[in-house]
């Protein structure tokens, strides 16, 4: 089924069912805690709460829509099988008219009998639990229902707080437990009953506020029905992508070339919406991926042969890089043209000029600095980059044989080491005084710099487990926390261990963490006699002394199920998927069978 046809089965499917279709709302919502739309439900956020009426503006409590969203928060995936910045979300909502009954239904009919697809599988809310309260019920309502559509009991799981509760993150919003539908072994449906409202920064449980009415959020990605209609390995294969795939150049590598296909998509519809490429916030966004693909087109058409002819590439200097870009952004005219009149060849291509001709003066004098360089190491790419905007991948690639040995661990490191520097610098300028947060182990001057270290001391939390996990009960010794230090900048933890970690080791624990964080895991406490608190197998740090009444970190959706707690005092992140991406920046010994570890947060 073509994308053409899979849209207007999908709006037909719902306005017969006495939705009203309601056209998609801007990349950069009304709603200014958020910098981009990543939800068909963000438009309707006042339905649900009571704020708007949907009678009155819809004429109806149920609507319909295809939202273009952007989220970033995968932007470093892109380039595999399935990630992307720019998406279309297929989503129907109800706004306390129908409920789970009918909103699971109209997700079968419509998978089963419209598309012609089969479910494997679909998952349901196992429940929340915490010091053995039901704080939410396991979805048995769901599960009934679809074993009366003919889903047997291996064809419904359960799933967790991670899994299957859906709210928008980092800002108020309804929420509640979701029934996901499976097919060719992807999540396609994801149907989220709306039973709750959370604020920004949950403490507990009392912060999940029922509300008045119940609601229906759904979103069913469009790219990936495509591409498990059109029965294609990757969403860059499906009809939506692969006529601009096609077009990237074909010297490239192809998650980069995939890369080139998401972030043109993106960039064009972010133009559309009244972005331009800046310094700040949605803007700065749309000049990194503007940037991203200058420089790959940039290394696609640079004769690199001319400039180290023992590479011996064939090929010849063009004079616009952006040259190309003309015939994608053309095709993503002809591909969404019809659905998104705002979108204008013409200017677009003019704002992807105007940035590759600035970004070009950049690179031109940053490549004659290269030249001069003879020995390109970590140190003098930093250098490079740093003084001459020169980013990693061009120095890399048109370095040749004097950047061999230049790696992206290395140059990464040198730019932390830089970071920290800079950091120490403005601590002495500080002097130390007038500190908003100050508990030992935290400090923030300010309160940017105190929600810089909120983040950080959760990651804090998940870097210990996941160091305890990867180098675990051994003949080093097992490894127990020895010291904590966080700034706005960094996180600094000490932990006993009697050697040095093997960069596959680093690797791991850096991975795990982030695996965590993406996981979006609910972050809570529970207060306790220190008693208590100790049989709930809860860390804690053996030279600190703790108070009658302890509270306990937990991540995870009970303190029975957590993956990481800890007795502490706060403050932390209400959920993982806060702290950003997390990188370990240095490993090194303190004293004999004590370890430290420095890392940042992106
Ligand atoms: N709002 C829900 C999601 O984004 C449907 O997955």
């Amino acid at each position: 089924m073509t994308h053409q046809e899979i849209r207007e089965k999908f709006l037909k499917f719902f306005e017969s069912r006495r939705h009203k279709i309601v056209p998609s709302s801007s990349l950069m919502p009304d709603d200014p805690s958020v910098l981009f739309t990543t939800a068909g439900m963000q438009q309707f956020k006042p339905y649900y709460t009571g704020a708007a009426d949907a009678m009155h503006d819809f004429g109806s409590l149920s609507v319909a829509s295809i939202q273009k969203c952007v989220r970033t928060s995968d932007i470093d995936e892109v380039g595999d099988e399935r990630h992307l910045t720019f998406f279309e979300m297929l989503g129907n909502f109800s706004f306390g008219g129908y409920f789970k009954k009918e909103a699971i239904q109209y997700g079968y009919d419509f998978i089963i009998k419209e598309m012609g697809l089969k479910i494997d599988y679909v998952t349901v809310f196992e429940g929340w639990k915490s010091t053995g309260l039901w704080l939410i019920k396991p979805d048995e309502e769901s599960k009934k229902i679809w074993k009366s559509l003919g889903l047997n009991d291996e064809q419904i799981k359960t799933g967790g707080f991670d899994d299957n509760f859906w709210g928008p993150t980092g800002e108020d919003g309804p929420c509640g437990p979701t029934t996901e539908i499976y097919v060719n072994g992807i999540e396609v449906w994801n149907i989220v009953f709306n039973e709750y409202y959370k604020s920004k920064y949950p403490e507990d449980k009392n912060d999940y506020k029922p509300l008045q009415s119940k609601g229906i959020d759904t979103g069913m990605g469009l790219e990936r029905l495509a591409m498990v209609s059109q029965k294609v390995p990757t969403v860059f294969e499906a009809d939506l992508l692969k006529p601009i795939l096609t077009l990237t150049p074909s010297e490239l590598e192809m998650r980069v070339r995939r890369i080139i296909a998401d972030h043109s998509r993106a960039i064009a519809f972010m133009i559309a919406d009244g972005i331009r490429p800046s310094n700040k916030e949605q803007g700065y966004v749309l000049r990194r991926l503007m940037r991203r693909v200058i420089t790959y087109n940039f290394i696609a058409k640079t004769d690199i042969s001319l400039m180290h002819p023992e590479r011996g590439r064939e090929g010849s200097q063009r004079t616009s890089t952006s040259y190309g870009m003309h015939d994608i952004f053309a095709k993503i005219l002809e591909i969404y043209g019809s659905y998104y009149k705002e979108l204008n060849a013409d200017l677009i291509i003019s704002e992807f000029e105007h940035e590759n001709e600035k970004f070009m003066q950049t690179l031109k004098s940053g490549l004659k600095e290269l030249e001069k360089v003879e020995n390109v190491d970590a140190s003098s790419a930093f250098m490079l980059y740093e003084s001459f905007g020169l980013p990693y991948e061009i120095i890399k690639e048109l370095g040749g044989a004097k950047a061999v040995s230049l790696n992206r661990k290395d140059f990464d490191i040198k730019f932390k080491e830089h970071q920290e520097k800079s950091r120490a610098g403005a601590e002495k300028k500080f002097g130390g005084h007038g500190l908003v947060l100050d508990t030992g182990e935290l400090k923030a001057g300010n309160e940017e710099e105190l929600k810089k270290v909120t983040r950080l001391h959760t990651a804090t939390h998940l870097l210990q487990t996941a160091l305890r996990k990867v180098l675990g009960p051994s003949t080093d010794g097992e490894v127990t926390q020895a010291g904590s230090d966080i700034t706005a900048e960094r996180l600094r933890f000490d932990f006993s261990f009697s050697r040095k970690l093997t960069p596959e080791e680093i690797k791991k624990v850096e991975d795990l963490v982030n695996e965590k964080i993406k996981e979006d895991l609910p972050v809570s406490f529970v207060e306790l006699p220190k008693s208590e608190a100790e049989k709930t197998g809860a860390l804690y740090f053996f030279k600190q002394k703790y108070p009658d009444k302890v509270k306990v970190y937990f991540v995870g959706s009970s303190v029975e199920s957590a993956w990481s707690k800890e007795f502490c005092g706060g403050p932390h992140v209400s959920h993982t998927d806060e702290i950003g991406r997390f990188k370990i920046s240095k490993e090194e010994a303190v004293s004999a069978g004590v370890r430290r570890i420095r890392a940042t947060i992106e």
